[in-house]
């Protein structure tokens, strides 16, 4: 019999785009997305489909869709689990920043607590499905809890790791280049990675939908962002070249990107990469390598972090070097916080970095972001625990204007690479800044000779 009912734990930026889109694609199925952040749920559930949570292109004409059709959210956890055949684990897994491992490995007790309380709840066999990304063998420590806490059912544990991009989640969602599910060998784990292969099949065609042991599928998903991220470390690496060299990265990109052995995608030089989680898996990956004894494999792995901290210190210092050695008392516009366009996350975003290392140096801050606002940035900044909360917010502004945010500026730095920035009246910018008027695009989304014609000094990432 194929799944009915399904809860997933964890109403986040995976929990929620990826609940709607199975809700949407499976009429059939009842979904149940629970969180215990009641703000969550309620903003999830809010009449206006425009305030859910998440912002997302596409996402809220899903949800307006499937909500209360088969779609529900819900802060009773319990109950989704359940009346649930099929459970889905979403909930975070950030690095630990306490004890053994601190500042590396990821810290798995959100996902424990889910184990447990499943075990607690579950009066009927379940499958549970990990959809968070987990350090390979977690499938193991889940099994164990719940084998040894549980009422006496039987539960199967899936890997089914996500690859949405956020920014592109709908898309990604509705044409993934692949379903990868993990699953044990015997015929109760291969029978329960078919209910899962029937879930997705409903809009994925099979040939993309690939199964493996779960040791294989947990582990593809920290490479698969560890190989992402190296070619972003890798190309910032040549930025730096191509800007003691003369050569443009821009051209050096694409020049190897035509090799179809490279491909062209990833190699956008940048400030450097942010997101919830590149940082976060390479870490836990080079800590995973560590705890076998494998010093080769983690020091290897852990310098794609390393040159991505470059990137974003080298981004400030040379605004600082550039504004003549002092930044104090200067204006500085930062266009974009979120981490990438078409998001309203800001986690590990480059624009904090650049923010925290600009404010010792006693700037002003001005932040425009389309989606981001005050209280997000200054809550991003108090987390570095850098200086007091207050020195932050009298160092920190933000307008809902981006021509009000740069009048008067001595310089703007473009942190995020929102469309909108690229149409703006520039002319008009240009002549309420400071002169004269600096641009560090740390996108490479600006048109560097539109710019330099007006009277800016541009400068670009790798050239
Ligand atoms: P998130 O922080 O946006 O959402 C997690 C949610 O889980 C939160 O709302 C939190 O309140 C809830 N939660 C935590 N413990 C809970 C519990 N015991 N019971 C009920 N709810 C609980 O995180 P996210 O960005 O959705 O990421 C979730 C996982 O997916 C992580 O492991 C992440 O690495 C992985 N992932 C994220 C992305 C991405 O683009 N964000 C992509 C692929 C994979
Ligand atoms: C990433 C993975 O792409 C996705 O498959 C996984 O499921 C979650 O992590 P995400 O972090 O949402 O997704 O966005 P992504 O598009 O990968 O961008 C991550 C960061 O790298 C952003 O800050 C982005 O601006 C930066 N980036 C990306 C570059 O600097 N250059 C590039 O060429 C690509």
């Amino acid at each position: 019999m194929g799944i009915t009912k399904i809860c997933c734990i964890g109403a986040g930026y995976v929990g929620g785009p990826t609940m709607a889109i199975i809700a949407q694609k499976c009429p059939q199925i009842q979904v149940t997305v629970v969180d215990l952040n009641q703000d969550r749920i309620a903003a999830w559930n809010d009449e206006d489909v425009n305030n859910i949570p998440i912002y997302e292109p596409g996402l809220s004409d899903i949800v307006k869709e499937a909500r209360g059709r088969n779609l529900f959210f819900s802060t009773d956890v319990e109950k989704a689990i359940d009346d649930a055949q099929m459970i889905f684990i979403s909930v975070n897994t950030p690095t630990k920043t306490y004890g053994k491992g601190k500042g590396m490995a990821a810290d798995l007790k959100f996902i424990e607590l889910c184990a447990r309380q499943i075990a607690k709840v579950a009066k009927t066999d379940k499958i549970v499905v990990e959809k968070s990304t987990l350090p390979v063998r977690t499938a193991e420590a889940i099994k164990s809890i719940l084998d040894n806490t549980g009422n006496g059912v039987k539960f199967q544990i899936l890997s089914n790791p996500e690859f949405l991009a956020e920014g592109t989640a709908v898309q990604d969602l509705l044409n993934p280049d692949r379903i990868l599910i993990g699953g044990d060998t015997t015929e109760e784990g291969q029978k329960a990675i078919q209910s899962l292969v029937d879930v997705y099949a409903n809009w994925v065609s099979l040939d993309k939908i690939l199964t493996t042991n779960v040791w294989s599928s947990e582990l593809s998903k920290l490479t698969a962002n560890a190989f992402l991220a190296q070619r972003i470390s890798s190309i910032n690496a040549m930025s730096e070249l191509c800007e003691k060299t003369g050569a443009d990265v821009n051209e050096v990109a694409r020049a190897i990107g035509m090799d179809s052995r490279i491909g062209s995608k990833f190699l956008k030089a940048s400030v450097g990469f942010g997101g919830s989680c590149f940082q976060k898996d390479i870490l836990n990956l080079v800590y995973i390598a560590k705890s076998y004894g494998l010093t080769a494999v983690a020091d290897y792995w852990e310098q794609v972090i390393i040159m991505n901290d470059h990137q974003k210190r080298r981004f400030s210092d040379n605004i600082v070097k550039t504004l003549y050695n002092t930044v104090s008392g200067k204006k500085i516009t930062f266009l974009g916080w979120a981490f990438k366009k078409d998001t309203n996350d800001t986690r590990e975003s480059a624009a904090i970095y650049v923010a925290d290392d600009l404010i010792s140096e006693n700037a002003s801050i001005v932040v425009y972001d389309p989606k981001v606002s005050r209280k997000k940035v200054l809550a991003d900044l108090d987390y570095l625990e850098t200086r007091s909360s207050d020195v932050n917010a009298s160092s920190i502004l933000s307008f809902e204007n981006p021509y009000e945010a740069c009048a008067g500026a001595h310089a703007i730095a473009v942190l995020t690479e929102w469309d909108e920035f690229i149409t703006y009246d520039w002319q008009k910018i240009y002549d309420s800044m400071q002169k004269p008027a600096f641009v560090f695009d740390g996108r490479n989304v600006l048109n560097s000779s539109d710019l330099e014609k007006i009277g800016f000094i541009y400068k670009a990432i790798g050239s």
